[in-house]
């Protein structure tokens, strides 16, 4: 059985190019105990992939060696099983790479049977209903301790994580604003995911006055994508005993070894802010939770997901470039054919 993969090619500078990946073929090999094979049928597309291609070790994250595996989350159908978790045909996701075939075992971290909903297309499974929309249930529910009343703002607001989270706060019954980088992202957020307020960084000449005029009670909660100026502004704007929850910096993510500088930290002090970084995956205990109300968000409407979906393997450095070039809105993946039902 021969398994097309995408590996590194060379380390990218800034936004990766197309040169920077190359598609290579290689066999699959046999299966061990406790191990499954799962013929891929969706890749999910995540920021986090650019920090594994810098040489950088201080992530919680390894690098990508050169001609290694491009990491990412994975869904696919069992076609092999030695482990009893797995029957032939159930679909297995977990953390694999740019594959055709992947094999996961036991130690793969959130290896998981997902018991997809037939009436549910599969790409959601790797948006709203996969780790995106699982880390913004977690990242608000448990780590942010969000509760109803709260004032909450979502940095990326438009994107794969912050679009769900935006909408997981008002329907919890908080005041929900986004951050966003368009004047189109900012309608999408206000007039489809139906958040009280969006701000467009890049065309607000005062960020700091834009968010206050918006929550002008302070923020309770911020949950930040983004890192750099954003957060450096919602420093001093947060509410005494504030909290700010850490998902992500993609803001510095295409130029590591220049991290947007932090100006604001004493806020911290000034207004005895929680500041708190998690990783979705450590937080297993809070999966059946987010997954069954996700689940039922989506199904009655409530929970607007989208996604962008490209098609092919060999189409899969041009998905992720357009992910870092910041484009994007939703979701973004790759399914691995056209048979694969997308939302
Ligand atoms: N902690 C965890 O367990 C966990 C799990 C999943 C994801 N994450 C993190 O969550 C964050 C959001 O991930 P996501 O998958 O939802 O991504 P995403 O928001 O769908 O895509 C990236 C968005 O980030 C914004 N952005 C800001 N600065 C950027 C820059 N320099 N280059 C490219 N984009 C930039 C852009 O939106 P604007 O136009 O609005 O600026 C862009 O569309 C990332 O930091 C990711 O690493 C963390």
């Amino acid at each position: 059985m021969i398994n097309r993969q995408i590996v590194l090619a060379s380390r990218p500078s800034g936004v990766p190019t197309p040169e920077n990946f190359k598609l290579v073929e290689n066999p699959v090999r046999e299966l061990e105990d406790g191990e499954i094979l799962i013929e891929n049928q969706v890749f999910a597309i995540d920021p986090a992939i650019r920090g594994m291609l810098d040489d950088i070790q201080d992530s919680y994250l390894p690098a990508v060696p050169i001609d290694g595996l491009i990491p990412t989350m994975v869904l696919g159908r069992v076609v092999k099983s030695r482990n009893s978790a797995f029957k032939e045909g159930d679909y297995g996701r977990g953390f694999a790479g740019w594959e055709e075939y992947s094999i996961l075992n036991p130690s793969n971290f959130a290896i998981e049977n997902v018991h997809v909903d037939p009436t549910v297309p599969l790409t959601a499974y790797m948006g709203a209903l996969g780790w995106s929309g699982i880390t913004a249930y977690i990242g608000l529910k448990k780590i942010g301790e969000m509760k109803a009343g709260d004032t909450v703002v979502m940095s990326a607001a438009a994107g794969a994580v912050g679009s769900v989270g935006g909408q997981i706060a008002r329907l919890s019954g908080c005041r929900s604003v986004g951050i966003v980088g368009s004047p189109s992202k900012a309608e999408l957020v206000t007039g489809t995911f139906g958040l009280d307020a969006a701000i467009n960084y890049r065309d607000t000449g005062d960020l700091a006055a834009a968010i206050k005029a918006a929550c002008p009670d302070g923020t309770d909660l911020y949950f930040d994508n983004v890192g750099g100026t954003i957060l450096d502004t919602m420093l001093p704007l947060m509410s005494d005993f504030g909290r700010i929850v850490v998902c992500g910096m993609v803001a510095n993510y295409n130029d590591q070894n220049n991290p947007i500088p932090i100006h604001n930290l004493w806020q911290v002090l000034v207004h005895r802010i929680t500041m708190k970084g998690f990783l979705a995956y450590e937080h297993l205990d809070m999966l059946e939770e987010a997954e069954a109300q996700l689940g039922s968000w989506i199904k009655s409407g409530e929970l607007i997901a989208l996604e962008n979906v490209t098609t092919g393997i060999e189409n899969t450095p041009s998905a992720f470039i357009n992910l870092m070039s910041g484009v994007t809105t939703g979701k973004t993946v790759v399914r691995l054919n056209e048979s694969v039902s997308t939302l």
